[in-house]
Protein backbone atom coordinates (compact mmCIF):
# COMPACT_ATOMS: atom_id res chain seq x y z
CA UNK A 1 0.00 0.00 0.00
CA UNK A 2 1.37 3.58 -0.91
CA UNK A 3 2.35 5.86 2.49
CA UNK A 4 -0.56 9.11 2.62
CA UNK A 5 1.17 12.35 1.57
CA UNK A 6 1.41 13.70 5.32
CA UNK A 7 1.45 17.33 3.24
CA UNK A 8 -1.26 19.59 3.26
CA UNK A 9 -2.43 19.73 -0.45
CA UNK A 10 -3.12 23.21 -2.13
CA UNK A 11 -3.34 24.36 -5.47
CA UNK A 12 0.58 24.76 -5.77
CA UNK A 13 1.34 21.32 -4.72
CA UNK A 14 -1.00 19.66 -7.09
CA UNK A 15 1.08 21.76 -10.26
CA UNK A 16 4.42 20.40 -8.25
CA UNK A 17 2.68 16.44 -8.29
CA UNK A 18 2.28 16.40 -12.53
CA UNK A 19 5.92 17.90 -12.54
CA UNK A 20 7.24 15.38 -10.78
CA UNK A 21 5.20 12.98 -12.71
CA UNK A 22 3.12 12.32 -9.73
CA UNK A 23 -0.38 10.87 -10.48
CA UNK A 24 -3.10 12.93 -8.63
CA UNK A 25 -5.91 11.44 -6.48
CA UNK A 26 -9.82 13.06 -6.36
CA UNK A 27 -13.10 11.93 -4.80
CA UNK A 28 -15.82 13.48 -3.81
CA UNK A 29 -17.07 13.77 -0.41
CA UNK A 30 -20.47 15.49 1.13
CA UNK A 31 -19.89 14.73 4.75
CA UNK A 32 -16.99 15.05 7.52
CA UNK A 33 -16.68 11.16 8.09
CA UNK A 34 -16.14 10.40 4.63
CA UNK A 35 -13.65 13.59 4.69
CA UNK A 36 -11.80 12.36 7.23
CA UNK A 37 -11.71 8.62 5.66
CA UNK A 38 -10.37 10.35 2.17
CA UNK A 39 -7.78 12.50 4.00
CA UNK A 40 -6.17 9.42 5.91
CA UNK A 41 -6.31 7.05 2.62
CA UNK A 42 -3.89 9.44 1.07
CA UNK A 43 -6.52 11.90 -0.68
CA UNK A 44 -5.25 14.55 -3.06
CA UNK A 45 -8.18 16.14 -3.70
CA UNK A 46 -11.77 16.61 -2.17
CA UNK A 47 -14.49 18.17 -4.62
CA UNK A 48 -17.41 18.60 -2.82
CA UNK A 49 -19.78 17.88 -5.96
CA UNK A 50 -23.00 18.41 -7.17
CA UNK A 51 -22.89 14.86 -7.80
CA UNK A 52 -24.69 15.25 -4.56
CA UNK A 53 -28.21 15.66 -6.06
CA UNK A 54 -28.09 12.25 -7.62
CA UNK A 55 -26.32 10.42 -4.93
CA UNK A 56 -27.33 11.42 -2.16
CA UNK A 57 -30.46 13.75 -3.12
CA UNK A 58 -32.06 10.75 -5.79
CA UNK A 59 -32.45 12.83 -8.31
CA UNK A 60 -31.89 12.00 -11.70
CA UNK A 61 -29.67 14.84 -12.95
CA UNK A 62 -27.54 17.56 -10.59
CA UNK A 63 -29.56 20.27 -12.08
CA UNK A 64 -31.99 21.03 -8.80
CA UNK A 65 -28.79 21.50 -6.39
CA UNK A 66 -28.23 24.24 -4.71
CA UNK A 67 -25.21 26.73 -3.85
CA UNK A 68 -27.03 26.78 -0.27
CA UNK A 69 -26.48 22.92 0.01
CA UNK A 70 -22.94 22.65 -1.63
CA UNK A 71 -22.31 25.81 1.06
CA UNK A 72 -23.36 23.75 4.06
CA UNK A 73 -21.62 20.07 2.63
CA UNK A 74 -18.69 22.09 2.14
CA UNK A 75 -18.78 23.20 5.66
CA UNK A 76 -19.40 19.72 6.59
CA UNK A 77 -16.18 18.42 4.60
CA UNK A 78 -13.90 21.28 5.63
CA UNK A 79 -14.69 20.65 9.49
CA UNK A 80 -12.79 17.54 9.18
CA UNK A 81 -9.63 19.71 8.30
CA UNK A 82 -8.15 16.96 5.39
CA UNK A 83 -4.98 17.29 3.86
CA UNK A 84 -6.81 17.02 0.63
CA UNK A 85 -7.39 20.54 -1.59
CA UNK A 86 -11.10 21.19 -0.42
CA UNK A 87 -12.77 22.28 -3.75
CA UNK A 88 -16.64 23.32 -3.55
CA UNK A 89 -18.61 22.62 -7.05
CA UNK A 90 -20.52 25.58 -8.51
CA UNK A 91 -23.80 24.28 -8.91
CA UNK A 92 -26.16 24.64 -12.08
CA UNK A 93 -27.90 28.43 -12.12
CA UNK A 94 -25.24 29.98 -9.57
CA UNK A 95 -22.92 30.90 -12.17
CA UNK A 96 -24.98 31.32 -15.04
CA UNK A 97 -26.79 34.55 -13.89
CA UNK A 98 -24.21 37.12 -14.22
CA UNK A 99 -20.46 37.59 -13.31
CA UNK A 100 -21.18 39.90 -9.95
CA UNK A 101 -23.85 36.81 -8.66
CA UNK A 102 -21.13 34.46 -9.86
CA UNK A 103 -18.43 36.05 -7.60
CA UNK A 104 -20.63 36.13 -4.84
CA UNK A 105 -21.47 32.46 -4.99
CA UNK A 106 -18.02 31.31 -5.35
CA UNK A 107 -16.83 33.15 -2.05
CA UNK A 108 -19.58 32.12 -0.17
CA UNK A 109 -18.21 28.58 -0.69
CA UNK A 110 -14.70 29.95 0.84
CA UNK A 111 -16.64 32.47 3.77
CA UNK A 112 -19.08 30.21 4.64
CA UNK A 113 -18.07 26.65 3.79
CA UNK A 114 -14.14 26.94 3.74
CA UNK A 115 -13.58 25.85 0.61
CA UNK A 116 -10.16 26.38 -0.80
CA UNK A 117 -10.90 26.39 -4.51
CA UNK A 118 -14.31 26.13 -6.47
CA UNK A 119 -14.71 24.31 -9.43
CA UNK A 120 -16.98 24.97 -12.61
CA UNK A 121 -18.15 23.49 -15.33
CA UNK A 122 -17.75 24.72 -19.03
CA UNK A 123 -15.39 26.41 -21.40
CA UNK A 124 -15.18 29.29 -23.29
CA UNK A 125 -19.07 30.62 -22.30
CA UNK A 126 -17.39 30.71 -19.05
CA UNK A 127 -14.21 32.65 -19.33
CA UNK A 128 -15.56 35.80 -18.14
CA UNK A 129 -16.53 34.13 -15.09
CA UNK A 130 -13.66 32.55 -14.37
CA UNK A 131 -11.70 35.53 -14.92
CA UNK A 132 -13.58 37.58 -12.33
CA UNK A 133 -13.40 34.52 -9.55
CA UNK A 134 -9.48 34.31 -10.03
CA UNK A 135 -9.90 38.03 -9.99
CA UNK A 136 -11.41 37.70 -6.61
CA UNK A 137 -8.23 35.22 -5.21
CA UNK A 138 -10.74 32.33 -5.48
CA UNK A 139 -8.58 29.12 -7.46
CA UNK A 140 -10.52 27.65 -9.92
CA UNK A 141 -10.53 23.73 -11.22
CA UNK A 142 -12.13 23.89 -14.79
CA UNK A 143 -14.11 20.94 -16.53
CA UNK A 144 -14.65 20.02 -20.15
CA UNK A 145 -16.05 17.02 -21.88
CA UNK A 146 -19.34 16.05 -20.85
CA UNK A 147 -19.91 18.49 -17.82
CA UNK A 148 -23.48 17.48 -16.80
CA UNK A 149 -24.95 20.35 -16.20
CA UNK A 150 -25.25 20.80 -19.61
CA UNK A 151 -26.84 17.69 -19.90
CA UNK A 152 -30.48 19.05 -21.78
CA UNK A 153 -28.12 20.72 -24.16
CA UNK A 154 -26.22 18.29 -24.88
CA UNK A 155 -29.33 15.67 -25.54
CA UNK A 156 -28.26 13.29 -22.83
CA UNK A 157 -24.98 11.84 -20.94
CA UNK A 158 -23.21 11.57 -24.10
CA UNK A 159 -19.07 10.73 -24.35
CA UNK A 160 -18.08 14.35 -25.81
CA UNK A 161 -15.22 15.17 -28.67
CA UNK A 162 -15.17 11.74 -30.50
CA UNK A 163 -15.33 13.48 -33.54
CA UNK A 164 -12.81 16.20 -34.98
CA UNK A 165 -14.64 19.48 -34.52
CA UNK A 166 -15.68 19.12 -30.94
CA UNK A 167 -12.35 17.17 -29.89
CA UNK A 168 -10.49 20.51 -31.17
CA UNK A 169 -12.97 22.55 -29.12
CA UNK A 170 -12.34 21.00 -25.91
CA UNK A 171 -8.89 20.96 -26.56
CA UNK A 172 -8.29 24.54 -27.39
CA UNK A 173 -10.59 25.58 -24.34
CA UNK A 174 -8.14 24.00 -21.96
CA UNK A 175 -4.93 25.72 -23.41
CA UNK A 176 -6.88 29.00 -23.08
CA UNK A 177 -8.12 27.90 -19.36
CA UNK A 178 -4.51 27.72 -18.44
CA UNK A 179 -3.75 31.07 -19.93
CA UNK A 180 -6.69 32.51 -17.89
CA UNK A 181 -5.16 30.27 -14.89
CA UNK A 182 -7.43 28.04 -13.76
CA UNK A 183 -4.93 25.28 -11.35
CA UNK A 184 -6.25 22.33 -13.20
CA UNK A 185 -9.10 20.96 -15.61
CA UNK A 186 -11.44 18.06 -14.94
CA UNK A 187 -11.90 15.81 -18.23
CA UNK A 188 -14.86 13.83 -17.85
CA UNK A 189 -16.12 11.36 -20.23
CA UNK A 190 -14.11 12.04 -23.43
CA UNK A 191 -11.90 9.59 -25.66
CA UNK A 192 -8.40 8.52 -23.99
CA UNK A 193 -6.39 9.99 -26.62
CA UNK A 194 -7.66 13.46 -26.96
CA UNK A 195 -7.34 13.25 -22.50
CA UNK A 196 -3.99 11.96 -23.15
CA UNK A 197 -3.16 15.14 -25.58
CA UNK A 198 -4.63 17.90 -23.76
CA UNK A 199 -2.41 16.38 -20.42
CA UNK A 200 0.89 16.32 -22.16
CA UNK A 201 0.25 19.78 -23.97
CA UNK A 202 -0.95 21.45 -20.52
CA UNK A 203 1.14 22.75 -17.52
CA UNK A 204 -1.50 22.19 -15.25
CA UNK A 205 -2.57 19.05 -14.21
CA UNK A 206 -5.53 17.45 -16.08
CA UNK A 207 -7.79 15.23 -13.21
CA UNK A 208 -9.85 12.25 -15.53
CA UNK A 209 -13.19 11.00 -15.03
CA UNK A 210 -13.94 8.57 -18.00
CA UNK A 211 -11.18 10.03 -19.82
CA UNK A 212 -8.71 7.02 -19.93
CA UNK A 213 -5.66 6.53 -17.69
CA UNK A 214 -3.14 9.41 -19.54
CA UNK A 215 -4.61 12.09 -17.70
CA UNK A 216 -2.61 13.40 -14.47
CA UNK A 217 -4.55 12.20 -12.25
CA UNK A 218 -8.12 10.64 -11.49
CA UNK A 219 -11.40 11.44 -9.63
CA UNK A 220 -14.45 8.91 -8.56
CA UNK A 221 -17.65 9.66 -6.95
CA UNK A 222 -16.92 7.90 -3.52
CA UNK A 223 -20.27 5.95 -3.33
CA UNK A 224 -19.78 4.34 -6.73
CA UNK A 225 -16.43 3.54 -6.04
CA UNK A 226 -17.24 1.97 -2.35
CA UNK A 227 -19.91 0.67 -3.92
CA UNK A 228 -23.04 2.14 -1.72
CA UNK A 229 -25.33 2.15 -4.91
CA UNK A 230 -27.18 -0.25 -7.08
CA UNK A 231 -28.05 1.90 -9.39
CA UNK A 232 -26.80 2.61 -13.11
CA UNK A 233 -22.97 2.73 -13.16
CA UNK A 234 -20.67 4.18 -15.87
CA UNK A 235 -18.16 1.49 -17.56
CA UNK A 236 -15.35 3.96 -16.19
CA UNK A 237 -16.06 3.54 -12.45
CA UNK A 238 -14.21 0.86 -10.94
CA UNK A 239 -15.71 -0.58 -7.97
CA UNK A 240 -13.18 -1.05 -4.92
CA UNK A 241 -16.00 -2.66 -2.21
CA UNK A 242 -19.70 -4.04 -2.19
CA UNK A 243 -20.55 -1.63 0.80
CA UNK A 244 -23.82 -1.82 0.28
CA UNK A 245 -24.04 -5.40 0.80
CA UNK A 246 -22.62 -5.51 3.63
CA UNK A 247 -24.94 -2.39 5.30
CA UNK A 248 -27.59 -3.89 3.85
CA UNK A 249 -26.45 -7.26 5.95
CA UNK A 250 -25.85 -5.48 8.32
CA UNK A 251 -29.49 -3.88 8.78
CA UNK A 252 -31.20 -7.26 8.40
CA UNK A 253 -29.09 -8.86 11.15
CA UNK A 254 -30.24 -5.78 13.43
CA UNK A 255 -33.95 -6.22 12.09
CA UNK A 256 -33.99 -10.04 13.52
CA UNK A 257 -32.43 -9.57 16.20
CA UNK A 258 -35.01 -6.79 17.68
CA UNK A 259 -37.98 -8.91 16.53
CA UNK A 260 -36.51 -11.81 18.47
CA UNK A 261 -35.00 -10.21 21.66
CA UNK A 262 -31.38 -10.68 21.25
CA UNK A 263 -30.48 -7.18 20.97
CA UNK A 264 -30.13 -5.67 23.44
CA UNK A 265 -28.71 -8.11 26.21
CA UNK A 266 -27.85 -7.34 29.44
CA UNK A 267 -24.73 -6.71 28.96
CA UNK A 268 -25.82 -3.88 26.31
CA UNK A 269 -28.76 -2.31 28.71
CA UNK A 270 -27.71 -0.30 32.39
CA UNK A 271 -28.70 -1.81 35.48
CA UNK A 272 -30.45 -0.44 38.80
CA UNK A 273 -28.09 0.47 41.83
CA UNK A 274 -28.32 -1.70 45.16
CA UNK A 275 -30.44 1.24 47.21
CA UNK A 276 -33.31 1.39 44.70
CA UNK A 277 -33.64 -2.24 43.81
CA UNK A 278 -36.45 -2.30 46.52
CA UNK A 279 -38.51 0.73 44.67
CA UNK A 280 -39.12 -1.92 41.35
CA UNK A 281 -39.59 -4.77 43.26
O1 LIG B 1 -20.10 16.54 -9.18
C1 LIG B 1 -19.16 15.76 -9.28
O2 LIG B 1 -18.99 14.84 -8.48
C2 LIG B 1 -18.22 15.95 -10.38
C3 LIG B 1 -17.14 14.94 -10.59
C4 LIG B 1 -17.68 13.63 -10.94
C5 LIG B 1 -16.08 15.41 -11.50
O3 LIG B 1 -18.33 16.91 -11.09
Amino acid sequence: MPQPDLEKNTVLTLGKKKARGEKITAVTAYDHPTARLASEAGIDLILVGDSLGMVLQGHANTLKVTIDEIVYHTSLVARAEPRSLVVSDLPYGSFHVSVRQSVENACRCVKEGGAEAVKLEGGRKRFKVIEALLDAEVPVLAHLGLTPQSVHALGGFKVQGKLREKAREIHRDALELEKLGVFAVVLESIPQELARKISADLRIPTIGIGAGSGCDGQILVFHDLVGFTDLYMPKFVRKYADTRSSWLSALQRYVSDVQDGSFPSAAESYHLGQDIDEFLK
